[in-house]
């Protein structure tokens, strides 16, 4: 199974990265995507792929550090690439964390976006309380020439729906596995299934029963299982099935 999106280089993994690794491979899982959020993460995520099979990376500046971001600067990160690079992101719009700075941050998004376009990567977007302009950023882009994905989706089945439309796919963490998350159980048990797949968001989110913990890869079969559940069909079906998506979409080919 793939973790789809998971952070092995955040400091919460400095003391243990390889043994965090090798937990979630003799769980079962066949790759992993180390995702930037910052200009240094970025490197780092390229670092830990670059070191390691079957674990591919992305690069991107969240909306919180919208305020540093270089397109030269960033540009150059996607020329330095490795061929373990597979998605722009994570990128977005979150207005929870900052609403003062709107106007740059569609900005640094947009800039993302074209720059995903011009080297064709897929994008993997962040979005807190922000939907109605992600909706009309990337209404402008549509029809969308790379994939895009929205990471650890929470909101509704109508917006899911409004996502579905523009060719966006959906991606779930651990926290569709929380008692209170209603809103997220039901899109996950009616999207068509060759429209989301699956991620930890590790060292965030741990789905139950290690909610509260400190999350890692290896998670990623609870979430899968429990949406399997929701469902009513065999966790390995439907892993079988959200993994071929998550290959078609980072274009990545392992058995
Ligand atoms: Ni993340």
């Amino acid at each position: 199974m793939i973790d789809t999106h998971c952070h092995l280089n955040d400091s919460q993994f400095d003391n243990d990265i390889d043994e965090v690794i090798n937990r979630f491979f003799l769980s079962g899982g066949n790759a992993m995507i180390c995702v930037g959020a910052d200009l240094s993460s970025s490197l780092k995520a390229k670092m830990v792929a670059d070191l390691n099979d079957n674990i591919y990376y992305t690069i991107g500046i969240h909306p919180d550090d919208c305020d540093t971001f270089d397109l030269n600067e960033f540009e150059d990160l996607i020329l330095t690439k490795s061929d373990k690079l597979v998605a722009i992101g994570e990128i977005g719009l979150d207005y929870y964390h900052n609403k003062t700075n709107k106007a740059k941050q569609i900005e640094v998004f947009s800039n993302q976006i074209n720059l995903a376009i011009k080297y064709n990567l897929p994008i993997v977007i962040h979005c807190r309380d922000a939907y109605a302009d992600l909706l009309e950023v990337l209404k402008k882009y549509s029809p969308l020439k790379i994939g895009a994905v929205m990471h650890c989706y929470s909101g509704s089945l109508e917006f899911a729906n409004e996502l579905l439309k523009l060719g966006v796919k959906i991606s779930f963490t651990g926290t569709v596995t929380y008692k209170n998350a209603v809103k997220v159980k039901e899109v996950a048990k009616n999207i068509p299934l060759d429209s989301f797949f699956f991620e930890t968001d590790a060292p965030y989110l741990a789905p139950e029963p290690n909610r509260g913990k400190r999350n890692e890869p290896k998670y990623v079969f609870d979430t899968a299982k429990y949406v399997a559940d929701l469902r009513g069909i065999d966790a390995k079906e439907l892993i079988r099935i959200t993994d071929a998506n998550a290959k078609k979409f980072f274009n990545i080919d392992f058995i």
